[in-house]
């Protein structure tokens, strides 16, 4: 595949989660055993990405510690005879992470464009990672290939209740083989005012010429540098596709979000699958006792 670099913003402030985001990023946030940016790095890894570049920004010193080595705990599984965990916890080792500091939290326009210096003149991924994907989803990989045939950038979306379309960027465009033909975008609109409910995710394929707009983009929604704004402008001169999630995706940025992601996958989660299940149906028999009793007035 021809896509080999992506960028993974990761500088926000994840407001939505405070307190535990206010010394902790929010990618470090786990889901079972792994943190959000560990599934996002797993992903791009199953469609040929080979370079990431993750961009930080204070107190997100653990992201950079989490993909290195760490002597301690390989000398204390290698005398416990645990070599397997050896494994387990260098499986990055040989993988390119290049850190960016986006000094100041401008947006997420900007956290890429913050990318631009190690961005070769070739097409690359923009994954945000606490969209969360299923595993049985080849989002990104899907993408990729709509790329190779088009060769123009490439935006998730996933159709949203209109209630939520203040809370993403919301396209308009025309169905066409499968994927959207976008002919405009408006960041976070009034749902009266939206052109549709078709939301863009944290997947993107996107190419360089998108850095020289970014680099005159001004403040848009939220005071923030606003991808969905420049590549608004982008649309002017070239194609941009949309295209149309097909499994599940969680927004594990968000309280009930995360918890759903949290719930699914440790449903699949070959350790502690089957505990945890017996646990749920416990829990809904007695949370179901618990409002028949309340619906009688006990
Ligand atoms: P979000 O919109 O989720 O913002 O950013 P946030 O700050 O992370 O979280 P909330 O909304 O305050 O809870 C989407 C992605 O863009 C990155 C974030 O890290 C996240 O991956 N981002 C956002 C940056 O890297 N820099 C920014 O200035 C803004």
């Amino acid at each position: 595949m021809t896509v080999k670099q992506a960028i993974l913003p990761a500088a926000g402030l994840g407001t939505r989660f405070l307190p535990a985001t206010k010394a902790t990023p929010k990618e470090m946030l786990p889901l079972i055993d792994r943190p959000l940016i560990q599934y996002a790095v797993e992903e791009a890894l199953s469609c040929g990405i080979e370079e990431f570049i993750i961009i930080t920004g204070k107190h997100k010193r653990a992201i950079e510690d989490h993909f290195d080595s760490v002597c301690e705990l390989e000398e204390k599984f290698r005398a416990s005879g645990k070599e397997y965990l050896i494994e387990e916890i260098n499986r990055f080792n040989q993988i390119k992470f290049a850190y960016i500091r986006q000094r100041v939290a401008l947006g997420l326009g900007h956290a890429v464009l913050c990318a631009k210096p190690f961005v070769r003149g070739e097409a690359f991924a923009v994954i945000l990672s606490d969209d969360v994907m299923d595993s049985e989803n080849h989002l990104l990989k899907e993408m990729i290939e709509v790329y190779e045939e088009k060769k123009c950038p490439v935006v998730a979306v996933e159709e949203v209740p209109w209630t939520e379309v203040h809370r993403y960027g919301i396209i308009d465009g025309v169905l066409e083989g499968g994927v959207y033909r976008i002919s405009g975008m408006v960041e976070k609109p009034h749902p009266e005012s939206s052109p549709s409910n078709m939301a863009i995710i944290g997947r993107y394929i996107l190419t360089p010429d998108i850095f020289e707009i970014l680099e005159r983009q001004e403040a848009g929604k939220g005071g923030e540098i606003q991808l969905t704004d420049a590549l608004m402008k982008l649309a002017r001169t070239k194609d941009i596709y949309g295209y149309l999630i097909k499994g599940k995706r969680y927004d594990a940025g968000d309280k009930l979000g995360y918890l759903k992601a949290t719930v699914d996958l440790a449903l699949k989660n070959r350790e502690v699958s089957k505990d945890f299940e017996k646990y749920l149906v416990e829990k809904a028999r007695s949370l179901e006792h618990a409002s028949a009793q309340n619906s009688m007035g006990f």
